[in-house]
């Protein structure tokens, strides 16, 4: 595995590779790797002949008042899980390298941030699009990965690379869930034993309202109050929002189809968690690890 941290460089490396009419997947990251992001590296390899990882904690989509201070970071350790599984690249630019001309244009979700995740963090998705782009330009990939964990996430790179014309393929890759189900994520790591078992109502939650739906209860109002019913066994949830929604436009519905995505985001004590569920599948559907 080659290490790179300029930008330039960077860019130099995939075209010479991408020359030889060999296609190049992408994993970008913000590292503290967990098998959540190590499956995406698999997906990539499937797709492609070589694989970059990146890892950057990107301060722009951090609000001020979030974790960027405590992010979590191990890069060591992200580096041996990188290589044992199969990275050819790991691309980690520094935040001077990366924001070096106090840059003063960014890239804006528009209304696929009107809901969700977007009204608590104003700013993250612009942050998150700025770079990701510029991230899509130092390494010119053929596809990259994104999970489905950060549905509206991926939904809004998605956009972005068809609004824009980015020429590459985005892939979106299933949730890793730990045995209990919990969506597996660097966040979990700020969670006290106590909240970490009552995490697990989270997925309990989403899969009571998947089989529901499968019973046949379509209006969402009810899918949601079946969730709720589960997180408001535990006092330590929080809830943030709770919303079903279209997968596409990502606006609320009022009737459930099989496409609908039932999503959520709570606050247990310092860690604001999210996850989300395709009704239709149920969490069932993604993978577990051994
Ligand atoms: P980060 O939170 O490090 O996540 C990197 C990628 O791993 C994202 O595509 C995310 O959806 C995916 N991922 C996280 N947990 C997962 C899980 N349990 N199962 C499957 N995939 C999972 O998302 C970001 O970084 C940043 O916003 C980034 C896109 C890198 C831009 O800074």
């Amino acid at each position: 595995m080659i290490e790179i941290a300029d930008p330039a460089e960077m860019r130099r490396w995939s075209r010479a590779y991408r020359a030889g009419e060999r296609r190049l997947g992408f994993v970008p990251t913000m590292g503290y790797l967990h098998e959540g992001h190590l499956s995406l590296i698999d997906h990539a390899r499937k797709q492609s002949d070589a694989v970059v990882v990146s890892i950057f904690v990107n301060p722009i989509q951090f609000g001020p008042a979030e974790d960027l201070a405590s992010y979590p970071r191990d890069l060591e350790r992200d580096r041996a899980a990188a290589q044992r599984r199969g990275t050819d690249c790991l691309f980690v630019p520094s935040t001077t390298a990366m924001y070096s001309s106090d840059p003063t244009v960014r890239v804006g979700p528009g209304a696929l941030a009107a809901h969700l995740c977007g009204p608590y963090r104003p700013g993250h998705f612009e942050g998150v699009l700025t770079v990701v782009a510029k991230l899509f330009h130092m390494v010119e990939p053929d596809i990259a990965v994104f999970g489905r964990k950060d549905f509206q996430q991926a939904r809004i790179i998605t956009r972005m690379v068809q609004d824009l014309s980015f020429p590459l393929q985005i892939l979106v890759a299933p949730t890793i869930r730990e045995s209990d189900g919990l969506a597996m994520s660097s966040r979990n790591g700020y969670l006290s034993s106590t909240e970490r078992t009552a995490a697990a109502r989270i997925p309990q939650g989403l899969e009571a309202a998947h089989r529901a739906f499968r019973a046949g209860t379509i209006r969402t109002s009810e899918l949601v109050a079946e969730v709720r019913a589960i997180l408001e066994i535990e006092p330590v949830i929080r809830i943030e929002y709770l919303e079903a929604v279209d997968p596409n436009t990502l606006e609320p519905v009022d009737l459930a189809t099989g496409q609908t995505v039932l999503a959520v985001a709570v606050r247990i004590g310092s860690a604001r968690l999210i996850d989300n569920v395709l009704l239709a599948d149920g969490i069932g559907a993604d993978n577990m690890p051994d």
